[in-house]
């Protein structure tokens, strides 16, 4: 039965403290690795959900119309998994993540997604059938239904493989994201992933990041930013050793990437804290505390005049207004 006409959603996008680097099935999304985020309060996606007089999917991207083949997929999968066969639908969302920064907007749009495609359904509003859900769009979208920490346990089909809330204690935690421009290529993060899986080293890399993983909710637990930032950097830079490592090695660095992590290290062997984190772009996120956010801050736009900074710390999960 259909209740509501239009729903809107919100979902906030989150940045992996532990990664998810590789598939062990492409179609379900379902990680060789479990994963431990923090969702953002700065970006996010707002998508307003309703039927296409048109009977067809519809995307409507920040005011326009947009490709909705990969939306599509999604909803056909969503439509064959819960056995409804739902009419078209017009999806309207607006992305609050800048394009500069780099930052994946998929997951916070796959998560606002699935929070409207819910209620707009009438389906249960289960967290972890959410996340399942949201999982098949984009595996990092599974962490978006959640605020502050989740983490996304592997498992090893589609009932198993969920993310689920880890740690909702304000641990004081600040992410300064680096606005460093795209100069090159980008290479899909599932291309980027198949590629990965292929490197020598990354089965080795796979059993780091299980015991990283346990290592790092201690860290959270404990509210010590410095192990965090520690472990989040190694586990970061490991996952993109993989990529070099590999038989048809590719990399998402340029030069500013590199200066802004050797800038990163030099802050802290000056004392602050400082450690950084990338994704499947040239972009880097300089993990700090509250405190120390103002003065890192500062340095890195004294260091670097012509790049932007945002400072985010953690948010709160799917909404509805
Ligand atoms: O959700 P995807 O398919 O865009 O993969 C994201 C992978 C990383 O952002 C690189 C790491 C992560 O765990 O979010």
């Amino acid at each position: 039965m259909i209740k509501q006409a239009k729903v809107r959603a919100t979902a906030h996008t989150n940045i992996a403290l532990i990664k998810y680097w590789g598939k062990a099935d492409v179609s379900l999304n379902i990680p060789t690795t479990s994963s431990l985020s923090m969702t953002l309060d700065k970006f996010y996606t707002t998508t307003e959900l309703s039927f296409d007089a048109s009977g067809q999917d519809r995307l409507i991207l920040n005011g326009e119309g947009t490709d909705a083949t990969r939306v599509k997929g999604f909803l056909d999968l969503v439509r064959q998994k819960t056995g409804q066969d739902f009419p078209g639908l017009l999806i309207d969302s607006q992305n609050h993540v800048p394009t500069a920064a780099g930052l994946a907007s998929s997951a916070s749009s796959f998560a606002a997604l699935t929070g409207a495609l819910v209620r707009l359904l009438d389906l249960p509003e289960n967290d972890r059938e959410m996340s399942r859900i949201a999982r098949i769009g984009s595996g990092s979208a599974s962490r978006s239904i959640f605020g502050n920490f989740a983490i996304w346990n592997k498992g090893h089909d589609d009932a198993s493989s969920y993310a689920e809330p880890f740690y909702d204690e304000d641990i004081g935690l600040s992410m300064i994201v680096a606005e460093i421009s795209q100069k090159e290529k980008k290479m899909s993060s599932t291309r980027g992933m198949q590629l990965a899986q292929k490197a020598p080293s990354y089965g080795a890399w796979v059993e780091k990041s299980a015991r990283q993983l346990k290592e790092m909710k201690s860290a959270v637990q404990a509210h010590d930013i410095e192990q965090i930032g520690l472990i989040a950097q190694d586990n970061a830079l490991g996952m993109h050793e993989q990529n070099r490592l590999c038989p048809e090695p590719f990399d998402y660095f340029i030069d500013e990437t590199r200066q802004v992590l050797a800038f990163t290290e030099a802050c802290y062997r000056s004392g602050l804290l400082a450690f950084a984190t990338m994704d499947a772009g040239p972009n880097v996120k300089i993990i700090t505390d509250k405190a120390s956010e103002t003065e890192l801050l500062a340095r890195f736009k004294n260091e670097f005049p012509n790049m932007a900074f945002e400072i985010a710390h953690a948010g709160g999960g799917l909404s509805y207004d």
